[in-house]
């Protein structure tokens, strides 16, 4: 198999917790907790793993600066910044909204790194490659030598992050002597379900891979992953029946939009905080636990004994969003 460069970034393996008091009160099957949000700690979460790879292959091809785009709280920007001052190499984000006056949450440590920031529109985020294609020129004309990370760096060479995670998953499971049905994530860009879907195919796991997507729909995120997966074997040469690779998404947790969350799902994080210590954030994995809850409380999913949620980080998204807290204080 050729395997992309990948240079070491994440504190790996990271915990698989069970979460006993919360199982308990829930009634449901016993949740385990798979800690990604431990990969680091700044540069923490599961664009961690993906970097591993997207970066490797920046350094093999000569890169000195990284640019990549994302919302304004994007945890991928500030995962990327962050390894980019890491390894003395500049990095360059392109952000869809407006910069907030002082800086907050991921954006405060994307300024702390010296991250070169650029604020853009929804209508110019909208054209992204040329966007790309103009800020790389820029670099070129400067002597440098750019390397774009996709959004999410959800591409054919990111996918590689959680294709490797599966074989951590499996050792995991044999240890715990686990059998899990199924395991939860969030879905924003595609490329942490993809991976999965591929990881779990290729080192023969039989936990059901399903995401709960915080953006977008399902049609979306079914295009899309099935899009990189094709690329993925294309560039890579793998050999993989691509008839039984199901798509898991469950949509309709979208709430009133990307990075906003309803009442409940602020709730949710406050009782998991309680009652497990553990820190959930609004935008991706607060909202999909919470979406969780919601599926095993109506009786779907409870046909496991154990299922195991991916913590994928984004502890930084709480805080520009404090007054969602404060509010009810
Ligand atoms: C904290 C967090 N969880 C989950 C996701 C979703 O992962 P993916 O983009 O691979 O679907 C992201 C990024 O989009 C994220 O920042």
């Amino acid at each position: 198999m050729t395997q992309p460069p990948r240079i070491e970034l994440a504190r790996l393996p990271t915990p698989l917790q069970p979460l006993d008091r919360f199982s308990a009160a829930l009634g449901g099957p016993r949740i385990w907790i798979k800690r990604d949000d431990m990969t680091d700690t700044p540069a923490s979460g599961n664009k961690l793993r993906k970097l591993e790879f997207s970066v490797g292959q920046a350094l093999r091809e000569g890169a000195d600066v990284l640019v990549t785009c994302g919302g304004v709280q994007s945890n991928h920007c500030r995962a990327t910044a962050i390894v980019a001052s890491r390894l003395g190499l500049a990095s360059h984000l392109i952000l869809r909204g407006k910069p907030v006056s002082p800086p907050d949450g991921n954006v405060l440590l994307d300024e702390l790194v010296g991250a070169r920031l650029e604020y853009v529109t929804q209508t110019q985020y909208e054209e992204l490659d040329a966007l790309y294609a103009r800020v790389a020129d820029e670099y070129r004309a400067q002597g440098m030598t750019p390397f774009i990370i996709p959004v999410g760096a959800s591409d054919e060479i990111g996918l590689w992050g959680y294709i490797t995670a599966c074989e951590e998953l499996k050792a995991d499971f044999e240890r715990l002597n686990l059998r899990p049905g199924y395991l939860f994530s969030a879905a924003g860009s595609g490329g942490t379900l993809g991976g999965l879907i591929i990881g779990r195919q290729l080192h023969g796991l039989e936990t059901q891979m399903v995401a709960f997507n915080v953006c977008d729909d399902e049609a979306w995120f079914n295009t899309k992953i099935a899009n990189d997966i094709a690329t993925w074997q294309a560039r890579y040469g793998i050999d993989l029946d691509m008839t039984n690779l199901a798509i898991n998404i469950v949509d309709g947790y979208v709430g009133p939009g990307y990075g906003r969350a309803d009442p409940h799902v602020f709730d949710t994080i406050r009782t998991l905080a309680k009652t497990e210590g553990l820190i959930l954030d609004p935008v991706y994995t607060g909202k999909a636990f919470d979406a969780m809850v919601t599926e095993i409380r109506s009786g779907r999913f409870t046909d496991a004994g154990d299922v195991v949620f991916l913590h994928t980080g984004g502890i930084y998204g709480l805080f520009p969003q404090r007054d969602k807290f404060w509010e009810k204080l």
